[in-house]
């Protein structure tokens, strides 16, 4: 039995990556940070299985990193665990450096501290956002990087530092150079999972608008679940070297947006530019969804918000998944666009729907407490 170690173990990728190797038979760890609050949503349901265990870490910890590592001592590291959002850099640029560029150093001296530096196989998490204001369309392996925000600067050292202890000390580690990849699991604050939430709030009339920033911003995106096999595959070749794992198509977030709409019932029609763009209710599906209100038709629900524009944005990002095809024999496109839109939309309008229903216990109980109608 193979032994795997995940950093950012409660992430969207890591919970995924965690199913996927348990499936595979091995023995997952998982390095989680001490919270105050519940923070482990996306991996609850592995908690309690005989060959998924989690420490307590930190990536800026060297001591804490190499106490897990020696116990653990594991086959294969997945470096996933990172400051992951790129706006939040701007306000956090010193807290991202040292998760994801010194982090990923720590990870790397924490092996080579426990002498495993001859046995144990590192996966870096690297990025798509390395390329930042890109030189060059599509991006591949060759492709010059420009990196266009603290995040990416700090990721760009991460992937240096894996390319340098490759070459220096004959270790067995490489970068994935992962697209957008996103799924129901989605953090809410990231651009796609904000507008499948909002789409089936705004449905169910939970939310009236949806305020979005750089609406014709392009990206490559996938869906995680495919993607997590990605990290495993680059980790099983017999030379360790980076992929760019990407679909190899590209949309606008104005595309994606409209689409998910289309799945709730609801019909946009984009007008204007700019900060004064904004996206009008045509028509409505009840075929799609009986339970929409005629009311939203000429309604604006969409609209633009300057504050969630980036001081630099990337705007440009598309992969060229050749290298990956051809060397890992991983099919990009596993999972369609249109698929990836569906499978979201339809698990948030069953999010929403719930959280409404438990809501709603929770008003008609406060009420029968209130009344004395139950003790
Ligand atoms: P995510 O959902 O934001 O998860 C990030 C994980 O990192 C969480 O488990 C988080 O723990 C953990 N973490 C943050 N700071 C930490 C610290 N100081 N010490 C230990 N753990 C820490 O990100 P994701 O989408 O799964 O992405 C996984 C990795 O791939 C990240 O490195 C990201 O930068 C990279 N990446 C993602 C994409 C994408 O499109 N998703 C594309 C390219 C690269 P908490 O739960 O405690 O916050
Ligand atoms: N988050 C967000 N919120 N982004 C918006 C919004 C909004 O309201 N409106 C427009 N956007 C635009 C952003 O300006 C950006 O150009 C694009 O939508 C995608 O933003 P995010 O979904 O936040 O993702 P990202 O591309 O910046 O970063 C993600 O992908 C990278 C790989 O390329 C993250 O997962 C990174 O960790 C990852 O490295």
């Amino acid at each position: 039995m193979k032994t795997a170690l995940i950093t950012g173990i409660t992430g969207q990728d890591g919970s995924y990556l965690s199913e996927f190797l348990l499936n595979k038979g091995y023995d997952v760890h998982g390095i989680i940070r001490r919270s105050s609050t519940d923070y482990r949503e996306r991996i609850a349901h592995l908690e309690g299985k005989p060959h998924f265990h989690l420490h307590y870490g930190d990536l800026s910890d060297s001591m804490g990193l190499i106490q897990v590592v020696s116990k653990v001592r594991p086959d294969e590291i997945y470096n996933l665990a990172a400051q992951s959002h790129v706006q939040v850099s701007f306000d956090s640029p010193e807290f991202t450096a040292n998760v994801d560029a010194t982090g990923v150093l720590r990870v790397l001296e924490a092996v080579r501290a426990c002498g495993l530096a001859d046995k144990c196989r590192i996966y870096q998490a690297s990025t798509s956002e390395l390329y930042g204001k890109v030189e060059e369309v599509p991006q591949n392996e060759n492709t010059p990087f420009h990196p266009y925000s603290p995040y990416a600067v700090a990721k760009l050292y991460g992937y240096w530092i894996v390319k340098e202890y490759r070459e220096a000390y004959n270790m067995y580690c490489c970068s994935g150079i992962l697209f957008n990849h996103e799924s129901e699991r989605r953090g809410e604050t990231f651009v796609t999972r904000k507008i499948t939430l909002a789409a089936a709030r705004i449905a169910q009339g939970k939310q009236d608008c949806l305020y979005l920033g750089n609406m014709s911003s392009l990206r490559d995106w996938g869906y995680a679940k495919d993607y997590v096999e990605c990290m495993w595959l680059i980790l099983q070749q017999d030379k360790a070297e980076d992929f760019v794992i990407a679909t190899g198509e590209q949309h606008s977030v104005r595309e994606f947006c409209g689409k998910a709409f289309k799945y709730t019932g609801i019909t946009l029609r984009f007008d204007g530019e700019g900060e004064n763009e904004v996206a009008i209710c045509t028509a409505i599906d009840k075929s799609v969804n009986p339970k929409l209100c005629d009311e939203l038709v000429g309604k604006t629900l969409v609209r633009v918000s300057p504050d969630f524009y980036r001081p630099t944005d990337v705007v440009n990002l598309w992969g060229d998944p050749t290298k990956a095809k051809a060397k890992l024999g991983w099919n990009p496109t596993k999972t369609s666009f249109e698929q990836l839109i569906r499978i979201m939309v339809e698990h948030d309008m069953k999010k929403v729907a719930a959280d409404h229903a438990a809501e709603q216990v929770r008003t008609n109980l406060a009420e029968y407490l209130e009344k004395g109608i139950v003790k």
